[in-house]
């Protein structure tokens, strides 16, 4: 190791406050984590911070939907957050909010100095106004038909029937997707960041080696497009902060989201406390070593700054933010590392399909550390999308980690706890063998820090054969039992322990949970990467215990099942997950895609009278209804647990779709689908008896 010890700050895309987390945005999240690992595993003080991202017209929305206040909303969703993220492993050093005064301070501090020096531009524009709702309408709140094609029910900026891209005042017949009504035309004054003053230092910075090659390239044909001044301030009513000197104009969300960096950064600072010049202070009181805000934002620091991002937001990180903080007097970006997207099973992640897996529903049926492992087997340094195939997931994880890493341990440790009272041979037998994984643990270590991981997962797993193939050569159990090999037997298993300590420590930024297991059980320190090259003789270790299992296909068909079956719960409550990456995706919920009368038409209506009603073990959502259409009887789950008891449902009578083609679920089959409305939770409606209603009768 010769590395100088680094100044690092490190981030990952802010999630929106206004949905879960899932699996899609666990891929960024998996990656910086294991980055950020590495780098304290080789010694620099490497800092990971994050926050939600709490403003903008969805999360003001949501919130009213919900009849509550956005800091309500954003409070509830940021526990969420950072429960799936604690959940997963991922470490950071300290997540905040947007909707914070660090951030509202950086925010005001960095518009003020853009101002003063002339890159904020004002002028009038006119935009779609809802006059019921009165309020300005973001292009993914207004649907119509698409001027190029006449496909109905588009939204304002692109149609998905052709593809075609216009502005929202060229859709025919638009509506607000928020009340409904017409969109009128009014004028208002908006704040423009002048991007085009920074052009030339665009120039030079994004041929700078901060950014990936691919993205670089991507940026010149967006040079050659023209750099467009950038409209960061919204009308009232507006979820977000009043920009200083305009009374009822606010911020436009991407303004104030990077500057979440600074700000949770800043909380970070604040909490810590400034250490004294010899960076004692902190230490010496038991907090962490200090920070300075200064030393990693001013335009002079010696720190390292990256942000891991999606290929989806580089506009704004390789653009917008490095001239928003050239333009204000800080440092720029060391580095932005751009990824790809999840598919699941090569296809997009899909609702009905059950792989739009939620942080959550994943973390009930699976361990955290095959997903980390499966990702960072799967991620190198580029933007191609990656692909969790759940078969190869299944059968990568049992057989590399349950087969080949955890499997060394398990071989070995029953000898030396029973034989030689938990202690390791003093000195090792092969040490050739030894210094091989620990030149080999030098490629490891740069495949990690050119986030190489899916390479740096091969080299490993290629250590564990040359490990398994050394046990299987010396085959302990069978010098277990020959006379006069007691020294032999110590020795060879207490090489398997030291390859596995090797194994385990050149893992330990991608699994470290079981990292954490295995320092237990070898009664080690937290393993950096220095320590792994002395290697542990003469030391007493503790009991085995299995330190992971095999994934079970079941696990995986119950995860599926209980994504369809959040799918069937939100449906039932009328509302659509919101999906994370732009403004505009709430705009899906108060009006559902329209469908021709054709296909309402092949839908087959019946009044059914519910037989009986039962309980279903293990479903959170589901009641089982036995539905008597008139001389046949259905098994149908409906999701309404949580607005009707059984009992109370028995002999009533509700609508059902009596065509729906049967569903295997994980609790049986589902042949049909009764109707309920409401706003959800215990307000889901199921019709009352009605003396001219008949089981079986036609609805229609
Ligand atoms: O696209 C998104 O999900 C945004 N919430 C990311 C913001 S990243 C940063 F700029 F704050
Ligand atoms: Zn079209």
């Amino acid at each position: 190791m010769n590395d100088k010890p680094r100044k690092i700050l490190v981030t990952s895309a802010l999630p929106y406050a206004n949905g879960p987390i899932h699996i899609g945005h666990l891929v960024e999240y998996i990656q910086t984590d294991i980055w950020v690992r590495f780098q304290k595993m080789r010694g620099h003080q490497c800092l990971y911070v994050c926050a939600d991202d709490a403003h903008g017209t969805p999360i003001m929305l949501r919130a009213r939907q919900e009849g509550i206040e956005p800091e309500e909303l954003i409070r509830r969703i940021g526990e969420e957050h950072q429960r799936d993220f604690a959940d997963f492993g991922i470490g950071f050093d300290n997540y905040h909010s947007t909707h914070s005064e660090e951030n509202r301070e950086y925010a005001t501090l960095i518009y003020r100095r853009l101002r003063d020096k002339g890159h904020i531009a004002s002028r009038t524009i006119t935009q779609a106004y809802d006059p019921v709702e009165e309020m300005f309408l973001p292009d993914r709140f207004i649907k119509g038909e698409c001027p190029k094609c006449g496909a109905a029910d588009q939204y304002g900026d692109n149609c998905e029937a052709c593809g075609a891209s216009y502005s929202p005042s060229e859709l025919k017949n638009p509506v607000s997707v928020v009340s409904g009504a017409k969109p009128v035309d009014k004028a208002s004054e908006h704040y423009f960041f002048k991007l085009a003053d920074f052009e030339a230092m665009l120039r030079d910075w994004t041929k700078g080696g901060h950014l990936q090659p691919e993205v670089a390239n991507k940026l010149d044909e967006w040079f050659e497009a023209g750099l467009q001044e950038w409209d960061i301030s919204r009308d009232a009513p507006y979820f977000g902060f009043e920009i200083p000197d305009h009374p009822g104009k606010y911020f436009y969300v991407w303004l104030d989201a990077p500057i979440g960096y600074m700000a949770s950064f800043k909380n970070l600072c604040n909490k810590q406390g400034p250490d004294d010049a010899q960076g004692s202070a902190n230490v010496t009181a038991g907090r962490k070593p200090g920070v300075t805000f200064d030393a990693f934002w001013n335009r002079d620091s010696d720190a390292e700054l990256y942000h891991f991002i999606g290929k989806d937001i580089i506009y704004f990180h390789a653009l917008f933010w490095p001239a928003m903080l050239e333009g204000a007097d800080f440092r720029t970006p060391t580095a932005i590392f751009a990824h790809g997207f999840l598919t699941v099973n090569g296809q997009k992640m899909s609702k009905s399909r059950g792989t739009f897996i939620k942080a959550r529903t994943y973390l009930n049926h699976l361990n955290p550390e095959y997903l980390r492992y499966y990702f960072a087997a799967k991620l190198g340094s580029g933007v191609e999308d990656i692909d969790l195939n759940l078969e190869d997931f299944t059968q990568r994880v049992n057989s590399d980690l349950v087969g080949k890493v955890v499997n060394i341990a398990s071989r070995c440790a029953g000898f030396i706890k029973k034989r030689f009272d938990g202690r390791l041979s003093a000195e090792l037998p092969e040490p050739a063998l030894f210094d091989e994984f620990i030149q080999a643990g030098e490629l490891i270590a740069d495949c990690y820090e050119k986030r190489e991981f899916g390479r740096a997962a091969r080299e490993i797993m290629a250590l564990a054969d040359r490990a398994n193939q050394y046990i299987d050569e010396k085959k302990p159990w069978v010098i277990a039992r020959e006379e006069g090999k007691e020294q032999e037997l110590h020795h060879v298993c207490s090489m398997g322990i030291n390859l596995f300590r090797l194994l385990i420590g050149y893992l330990r930024p991608i699994l470290p949970a079981t990292a954490e297991k295995s320092e237990a059980f070898l009664q080690v320190k937290p393993l950096t990467w220095e320590a792994l090259a002395t290697p542990l003789t003469g030391h007493a270790i503790a009991k085995f215990k299995p330190l992971m299992t095999r994934v079970e296909p079941k696990q995986i068909e119950a995860m599926l099942e209980a994504s369809r079956e959040d799918l069937a719960s939100q449906d039932a409550k009328k509302t659509k997950p919101h999906e994370t990456r732009t403004e505009g995706h709430l705009a899906k919920d108060p009006i559902a895609d329209t469908i021709e009368f054709g296909d309402f038409a092949k839908v087959d209506l019946r009044v059914a009278r519910i037989a009986r009603a039962e309980q279903v073990e293990g479903a959170d959502k589901l009641l089982r209804l036995t539905l008597d259409l008139g001389g046949e009887t259905r098994n149908v789950f409906a999701g309404i647990k949580s607005a009707y008891a059984p009992e109370d449902l028995e002999g009533r009578l509700t609508v059902m779709v009596a065509n729906l083609a049967p569903r295997k679920m994980r609790f049986g089959v589902s042949e049909g689908m009764v109707l309920a409305a409401g706003p959800g939770g215990k307000e889901l409606f199921i019709l009352e008896p009605h003396a001219g209603a008949e089981p079986g009768m036609k609805v229609k």
